[in-house]
């Protein structure tokens, strides 16, 4: 165990490359199995380094620690539905957050008597601890206000996207003052803990910045919770960055900058994709709450749309040159990615051109459609981004659109009054002919009506997506009812 302890910063080095190259590797579907074992090793790395490099490490409390998380981390894996996802890491980032708030007060309470002695002080009793530095004060202060309103910002974001009933929305004038309040007084008690080590500055700090973490959360809308997950991810890698300072681990630090960065990179292409800033996202009030009033007038005209059943859908297809399907959250829902292969395969082998087209955000997290769509092995090469496929849809005959709504609701490009306006659509309005399967007309996670289910050149085929895509194969086998 010497050896690890004497190579222990080359052991960190080959974690810490490992880790990139898991980011590499997780960047595309190819490689992405490849990224997450880099990932596991570089982990197992970590660990197993940390607990040799400890001084007098508490064993039992260690290992049982350990213990506990894996069997729930286990358990969790293994009956989370995919549909679940999002909210699983939201809960997920909103323990790094609290391991960042408990190491802080554990390393403040640990050194409790030196900081009420004050950092100015310490040297003056002789006592070395570097650790109490100004430098160290101001560690424990960022990191622990991050890791606070990660924590509760993660919660919220949490309940929100389970549709907990205790995640509410809120709004009005008073929101955006009692943030600033909040968020000035958290500022002031941390920097007065800074200067001088006051521990009741301390815990005004941590629990403003528990209560910032909430407001300031609480008021975005449905819509744009996953840009705050991705948001808060970023936040729990710079938390967990802070806390590797504390406690002067240098794989912490890199891995929670990596995390830090990729989790803000990915915050920013998810705001490119739904035409939003940042702060816009952050400050700019409810997108849901702006959705609703809209779809609500929506429901009050009567609109005429044509539907039709999965037998015409399957025989319009097989008939088609080129078909394009658009997988949206109800594929999910409705797990239906292994019957839309079949069919996918099925109208290949007539001889139809079939690709499929992914919005950025399509779904409840970002990659969500590619990993249905690899879990049921379609072909990479036939899936494409929204930029590669939008100038294809007018000369595709058959846009299929399955289980999804406001990915292709052209309100996004044509109504300037719609809380969505701006946003990059997949563009399957402008097809030939354009089927969309749901269960009914209820609008999509934005609450809005679209345009597009009552286009004249569109086909409702109403049902679960996994019962009628079933059917459509079987009417193009011939073997429908
Ligand atoms: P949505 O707009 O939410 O529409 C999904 C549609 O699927 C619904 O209109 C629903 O209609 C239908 N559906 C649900 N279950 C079904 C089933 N079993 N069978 C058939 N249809 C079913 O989905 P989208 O187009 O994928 O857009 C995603 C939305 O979620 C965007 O607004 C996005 O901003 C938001 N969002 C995205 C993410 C990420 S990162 N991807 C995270 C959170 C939120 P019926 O009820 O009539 O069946």
């Amino acid at each position: 165990m010497e050896f690890i302890r004497e190579y222990a910063d080359w052991f960190y080095l080959i974690g810490a490359v490992l880790f990139i190259l898991t980011l590499r590797g997780l960047s595309g579907p190819k490689t992405a199995i490849a990224g997450n074992r880099y990932g596991m090793i570089a982990m197992a790395i970590a660990v197993l380094t940390t607990f040799f490099v400890a001084d007098n490490p508490v064993v039992w409390m260690i290992l049982a620690a350990m213990a506990a998380g894996a069997v729930v981390g286990i358990a969790r894996a293994r009956t989370v539905p995919m549909t679940q996802m999002p909210e699983t890491v939201a809960l997920m980032h909103s323990l790094v957050g609290l391991a960042a708030v408990l190491i802080a007060i554990a390393a403040i309470i640990h050194n409790n008597k030196l900081i009420e002695l004050g950092p100015d002080l310490l040297t003056a009793n002789g006592i070395t601890f570097h650790e109490m530095s100004r430098v160290h004060l101001f560690e424990l202060f960022v990191g622990c206000f991050v890791g606070a309103i990660t924590f509760t910002a993660s919660v919220f974001a949490y309940g929100k996207l389970a549709a907990k009933k205790w995640a509410k929305t809120i709004s009005g004038a008073w929101v955006k003052p009692v943030q600033a309040l909040i968020f000035l007084a958290m500022l002031g008690f941390g920097i007065h803990f800074f200067l001088s080590g006051n521990m009741t500055s301390f815990w005004a700090m941590t629990g403003l910045a528990l209560a910032f973490g909430w407001v300031w959360i609480a008021p975005v809308g449905g819509g744009d919770m996953p840009v705050v997950v991705s948001l808060l991810n970023s936040f729990s890698g710079w938390a967990a960055a802070g806390i590797g300072f504390t406690l002067e681990n240098n794989m912490l630090i890199v891995a929670g900058s990596l995390v830090g960065s990729s989790g803000a990179i990915l915050s920013y292409i998810m705001c490119k994709a739904m035409n939003r800033s940042i702060i816009n996202v952050l400050f700019g009030g409810a997108m849901g709450g702006a959705a609703a009033p809209t779809a609500a007038a929506g429901a009050q005209v009567q609109r005429n749309y044509r539907s039709g059943s999965a037998d015409d859908a399957g025989f319009l297809m097989s008939n088609a040159d080129s078909v394009v399907i658009v997988p949206g959250y109800g594929m999910a829902q409705g797990r239906a990615q292994n019957a839309v292969k079949e069919l996918a395969n099925l109208l290949k082998e007539q001889g139809v051109t079939v690709r499929f087209a992914i919005h950025p955000v399509a779904g409840r997290m970002p990659g969500h459609m590619n990993v249905l769509l690899a879990e049921a092995d379609v072909p990479y090469e036939d899936i494409l981004e929204m930029d590669e496929i939008n100038s294809d849809f007018p000369a595709t005959d058959v846009v299929l659109v399955i289980g999804a709504n406001d990915v292709v609701n052209p309100a996004a490009k044509d109504d300037p009054n719609s809380p969505i306006y701006g946003m990059p659509i997949l563009e399957a309005h402008k097809a030939r002919t354009i089927m969309v399967i749901k269960r009914s007309m209820a609008t999509g996670y934005a609450g809005l009506d679209n345009d597009l289910f009552y286009n004249d050149k569109t086909m409702m085929i109403f049902g679960d997506a996994k019962k009628v895509v079933e059917d459509m194969t079987k009417a193009i086998n011939g073997t429908g009812h």
